[in-house]
């Protein structure tokens, strides 16, 4: 008999847009596979995405959790409002609805301050900043309407200390505008029962992570209170609670997924 108190899947039948999801290894991956075994149907945005992908990543998410699922992969580049805007409508054309959106479309880059281009400035800014902001606009027209829905954004380490892991000052600053951004979103749409929360992730086992050498990585985990790095599932696990009922008196709260290498 089932529980509706205690429900085993958190997100039985709640429409979840994941943006950032196209690479096996990413966070926004991890997510979309904990995601579908809790029962959500699933649309997964990237700028990265094509039929090939949208195929392996349906697969894999499908012999992971043993089961068919709704699952609809669409290019998007967050960059702009007319591709966000595009890419919800016709997810509502799709599914009729959306109950959640997760952010975990982003880039990196590390440098020092004064080797910065604006080039690159602006490129960091635009996906990482410029981006959520675009996502969310889009989402919120809609979860405005219907009065209902949570946002669940990723911002990082970075923002809060001043960079220093992985990513230069451009990277930290795009990502303190994310904690800002969703702080505002919290607020600003508490009244209309829309919640919002941000994730800090730091050394997170995933491509992001690819450009530092084997000696930094060993530096890095030496400061790392748990003495290793973060899995992805360990993080899906943050947007599950932040996605759900479970969290239903949360809202504007930033939380750490960061092994204790920022204790505050
Ligand atoms: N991995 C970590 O340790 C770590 C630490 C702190 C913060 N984060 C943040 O978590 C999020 C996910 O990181 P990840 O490690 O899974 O990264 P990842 O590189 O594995 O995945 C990021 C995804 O974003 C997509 N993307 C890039 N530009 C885009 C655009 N313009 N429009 C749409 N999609 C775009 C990429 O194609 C990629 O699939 C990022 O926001 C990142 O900054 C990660």
């Amino acid at each position: 008999m089932k529980n509706n108190k205690y429900p085993h899947l958190q997100l039985e039948n709640k429409v979840c847009v994941i943006t950032g999801a196209a690479s096996i290894r990413s966070i926004g991956y991890g997510t979309a596979e904990l995601f579908a075994a809790h029962g959500a149907k699933l649309i997964i945005l990237d700028l990265a995405m094509n039929e090939q992908i949208a195929n392996d990543l349906i697969n894999q998410i499908e012999t992971q959790i043993g089961k068919k699922t709704e699952i609809v992969c669409l290019q998007c580049d967050v960059r702009s409002t007319d591709s966000c805007d595009d890419a919800i409508q016709k997810v509502i054309s799709h599914f009729g609805t959306i109950d959640c959106l997760v952010n975990c479309a982003g880039i990196v880059k590390s440098e020092g301050m004064l080797s910065i281009s604006e080039a690159d400035y602006d490129l960091i800014m635009d996906v990482n900043l410029k981006g959520t902001f675009n996502i969310c606009k889009s989402v919120l027209k809609v979860f405005v309407e219907k009065q209902a829905g949570v946002i669940v954004n990723l911002a990082s380490l970075a923002g809060q200390r001043g960079g220093g892991l992985v990513g230069g000052s451009h990277y930290a600053a795009s990502k303190g505008g994310v904690i800002s951004l969703t702080k505002s979103i919290a607020r600003e749409f508490a009244p209309m029962n829309i919640r919002a929360n941000v994730i800090c992730p730091a050394m997170i086992e995933t491509p992001m992570l690819d450009g530092l050498s084997a000696e930094q990585l060993d530096n890095v985990i030496a400061g790392i209170p748990l003495k290793r790095v973060g899995k992805t599932s360990e993080l899906a696990g943050a947007c599950l609670f932040l996605a759900s009922d479970l969290s239903g008196f949360v809202t504007g709260a930033t939380i750490d997924v960061n092994g204790g290498i920022h204790i505050h």
